[in-house]
């Protein structure tokens, strides 16, 4: 009987350790490249639901008032801030908060700012009007009312987030 030896050649054994080690360096070189290309999309959320704005909402009336606030951007890797600007008033208890982007082509609409639409917002790129509540006035280019800001009561004052079609 005779007993089949099962060696390993030094070639072999050569092969076997530097394919190990070579692909043990590859990994550890390629890793951090792909969580960096994945960076971005394995990040949580930044969570900015609302952010604070320096309004009270003691000091707020009937009145529309124009309120700015800044968020956070976060793009890929990119982080920077950004200045929003909302249409704010009470109604009852209720706080409207209105988005000053015209539905139209997004210019900026202002309160009261026309006469011919006294206690309207009227957008002055193509004389888009609407309601005090966002709706939009028909026979003016406006299509749709304006967005409504998410907002938030914290410590007495407002907190806005993000704007939603009504
Ligand atoms: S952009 Fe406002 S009416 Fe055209």
């Amino acid at each position: 009987m005779s007993e089949k030896r099962n060696r390993v050649s030094r070639r072999q054994f050569l092969n076997y350790t530097l394919t190990g080690v070579g692909g043990f360096m590859a990994a550890g070189m390629l890793m951090p490249m792909v969580r960096f290309a994945l960076d971005p999309v394995l990040r949580p959320a930044a969570g900015q639901d609302v952010v604070p704005t320096d309004v009270k909402i003691a000091d707020l009336t009937d009145e529309p008032k124009r309120v700015d606030f800044k968020i956070k951007q976060i793009d890929a890797w990119y982080e920077s801030e950004e200045v929003k600007s909302a249409w704010v008033y009470k109604q009852g208890d209720e706080i409207v908060a209105l988005s000053p982007i015209c539905k139209h082509l997004g210019c900026t609409v202002n309160w009261n700012a026309d006469p011919a639409h006294k206690n309207r917002f009227f957008c002055p790129c193509h004389y888009g009007a609407y309601e005090k509540d966002g709706t939009n006035v028909q026979g003016t280019p406006a299509p749709s009312p304006l967005d409504r800001y998410v907002h938030k009561e914290k410590d007495g004052y407002l907190y806005l987030g993000k704007a939603k079609p009504q």
